[in-house]
This record gives structure tokens, C-alpha cells and sequence, in this order.
């Protein structure tokens, strides 16, 4: 009998499920919400109303596109953490109560091993070659950078992280200094697809395999604010090579520590991760390592790498099948690192989902 699970995403501005059955994903629905837009970052109150408001249409709509019956369900997925605790809290408790209701289990999920796991996903009529282990995956995203060595799909490392601000962070903020809308990762790729990388920024030199990104937004800043006292239309007239720049900047960071890691482990296997993995100068970048360091790449597809429910059905499936589920007395957490399968929440720099 096929297995049926159904899946839950809160952990920060987006609400999203999914349903997976038999290796496929039936559907992934995602509300993004706008009301952040105006704040130029997500507001943690704001964002776990929204997630109140839309938790059951977002759920309904999921039920109906992947064409099953609730009954049909065998599990309900959550994302127990790591995310905004308001926003985790609303999805947490639906899935408790959704489980209980219908007398399922529940799976909980780590939101990171879930940006990994995404590469496993399926969907209807495909056949996608997936990593081997162990393989090094990237995950980039707005409130996380890490090197993750995955040893199997529960036992991943994390041997490289950002010592202050996340990839994607870097690309809001820089946004953000340029008047873009948030967030803004995405409007800098798109500009900088019509532009050059022209300008030099300064770039971080961290030991080891960690990242430092907040040096290259205050460098940034500085930057323009000395070209804008010469010539007050400088962002105006050089937007499109300011993005290109600056995407080229912390593309270079990333891939310099992501190859230094392959080196010091010897794997060939790569992979990318997260909301900073839709961006079209990482994925080109990465891709070509195939072709100048003979990598096998993997590179996840487009509608997985911002936050969604379908990265928390397949890793909820993995446990699934290790009958590895939780009780209602489970609550979400805001912070934690995973290490073994083990989680450690005292030794943490790692950040919340928050982002300003
Ligand atoms: O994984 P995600 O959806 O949420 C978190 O778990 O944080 O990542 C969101 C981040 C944001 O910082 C957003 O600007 C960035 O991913 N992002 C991009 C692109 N699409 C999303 N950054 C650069 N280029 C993109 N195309
Ligand atoms: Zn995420």
C-alpha cells in the first residue's frame, strides 16, 4: 500500500504543505507573505499571524491538488526548528492536532537536514540521479551558511558556518543599501544578469572552512556612500554592475571555502542548498566545477530551494520508514545544530530564521 504523508513548513515567512506519497511528491503549496514587504525584513509577530491565517487553506489546497482524502494520511511532517518560535509554534500545533485527530503519527523535522534531504525529491514521472554519500552539501540561506558533510540521510556534519551574517542576509542587505525591495537576493540576481562585475569589493580572510560576510556589506556600504558624495545618481546609473558585483563577491567567498572543503574531505560529491541556491550566478558557478574539477554537482530544483513543505515530506518519508516518530509533547525550538542525529543546543552561533 502506497504511504501517504502529509507535510508542514512554518519556520519563517513562508507557509507551505505538501503531500508525498511512494518517492513522488504529489503537491507543494507555498503562501509567501507580503505583509513583510514594507519593513524591509520579516517581522516576527506579523509573520506567525499570517501563518494562523493561511495554515488551513495552504493545507486544504495542498489535500486537493495532490487528490487524496485526509483519511488517506499514514503521517503529518512538521518542522519543528530551527525558525522564528511564533512561526513554528502555529504549524507545530496544527500538526499535533491534525494527528491526533485522524490517530497518525507524528514525524518531526529539522528544517537544515530538510534543505539537504530536498535533493532526494522526486517528482511525478522523473528519474533524478541523486548525491552518494558521503557528499558536502552547501546550504545557503536567509538565516544559515554552512558546509554540511553528509555521511547518510541523518547523520550530516557541519564543518564549515558563517561567524556572523548568512549568505542570503548578505544579499538582503545589500539590496537594501541599493533601495530594493525585500527581500532582495532575488531582484540583485536579476539585475545582475544585465550587468558586469566591475567593481572590487573586499573580501573576508577567515581560517579554516567559516564564513564572515558582514565585512563585505560594510565595505559595500562605505563604498557607495563615497561614490554617492561624488555623483549623487551613482546607484541609479550603475545598478545592474553593482549587483553583478556584489553577487560575484560572496559567490567567490562561498565557492573558495566549498572547494577548500572538498580538498581537506577528498569528495567529489556536491551540493547545493537552501533560498541562496536559486540564485542563477551560484548555480552557473557550480555547475562549471563539474567541468573544471570533474565534481558531480547536484543542484536542486528551482521550486526547492526556498523554504516549502516538499523538503519536509521527503526527510518526514526517511524517518518514516525508520519508524522514527514524535509524541505530542514535542515542542518546536528556535535555535539547535545537528551533529550525528544528536542535537546540541548549548554550543550554538548559528542563527534563527530572523532576518532584518
Ligand atoms: O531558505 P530560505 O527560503 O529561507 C530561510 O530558511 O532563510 O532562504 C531565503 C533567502 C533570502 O535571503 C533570499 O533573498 C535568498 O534566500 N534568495 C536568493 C535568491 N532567491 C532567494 N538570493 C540570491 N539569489 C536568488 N535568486
Ligand atoms: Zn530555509
Amino acid at each position: 500500500m502506497p504511504v501517504y504523508i502529509l507535510a508542514i513548513e512554518s519556520s519563517c515567512d513562508d507557509t507551505s504543505a505538501a503531500v508525498f506519497s511512494d518517492n513522488t511528491m504529489l503537491s507543494n503549496i507555498v503562501a509567501n507573505q507580503q505583509v513583510h514587504k514594507d519593513f524591509g525584513g520579516v517581522v516576527p509577530e506579523l509573520a506567525s499571524r499570517a501563518h494562523q491565517q493561511n495554515i488551513i487553506p495552504v493545507i486544504s489546497k495542498a489535500l486537493v491538488t495532490a487528490k487524496i482524502d485526509k483519511k488517506m494520511l499514514q503521517a503529518v511532517a512538521f518542522t519543528r526548528g530551527p525558525g522564528l518560535l511564533g512561526s513554528l509554534l502555529v504549524g507545530t500545533s496544527f500538526a499535533k492536532a491534525f494527528a491526533m485527530g485522524l490517530n497518525i503519527p507524528l514525524i518531526e523535522v529539522n528544517h537544515l537536514q530538510a534543505h539537504v534531504l530536498a535533493h532526494f525529491i522526486q517528482d511525478q514521472g522523473e528519474i533524478r540521479k541523486v548525491p552518494s554519500f558521503p557528499f558536502l552539501c552547501l546550504t545557503v540561506s536567509g538565516g544559515h551558511t554552512q558546509i554540511v558533510l553528509v555521511k547518510d540521510h541523518f547523520d550530516m556534519e557541519i564543518i564549515g558556518q558563517t561567524i556572523d551574517d548568512a549568505a542570503g542576509e548578505a544579499f538582503d542587505k545589500a539590496a537594501k543599501i541599493l533601495g530594493l525591495p525585500y527581500p532582495g537576493g532575488p531582484y540583485i540576481d536579476k539585475n545582475a544578469k544585465s550587468g558586469n562585475h566591475v567593481f572590487q569589493l573586499a573580501k573576508p580572510s577567515i581560517p579554516g572552512l567559516n564564513y564572515s560576510f558582514s565585512g563585505l556589506k560594510t565595505s559595500f556600504l562605505y563604498f557607495l556612500r563615497d561614490k554617492l558624495k561624488e555623483n549623487p545618481q551613482f546607484i541609479e546609473e550603475n545598478m545592474n554592475n553593482l549587483c553583478a558585483s556584489m553577487q560575484k563577491a560572496i559567490i567567490d567567498i562561498l565557492i573558495d571555502k566549498l572547494l577548500k572543503a572538498a580538498k581537506q574531505y577528498n569528495i567529489r560529491e556536491i551540493a547545493i542548498a537552501g533560498g541562496v541556491s536559486a540564485n542563477s550566478g551560484l548555480r552557473d558557478t557550480v555547475t562549471r566545477l563539474k567541468q573544471s574539477h570533474g565534481f558531480n554537482v547536484y543542484i536542486p530544483q528551482f521550486q526547492y530551494t526556498t523554504d516549502n513543505a516538499a523538503m519536509i515530506a521527503i526527510a518526514g518519508y526517511f524517518k518514516f520508514i525508520k519508524g522514527d516518530f514524535a509524541d505530542q509533547s514535542m515542542t518546536p525550538y528556535s535555535r539547535g545544530e545537528f551533529s550525528g542525529g544528536n542535537w546540541h543546543f548549548d554550543k550554538l552561533s548559528v542563527k534563527t530564521g530572523k532576518r532584518k
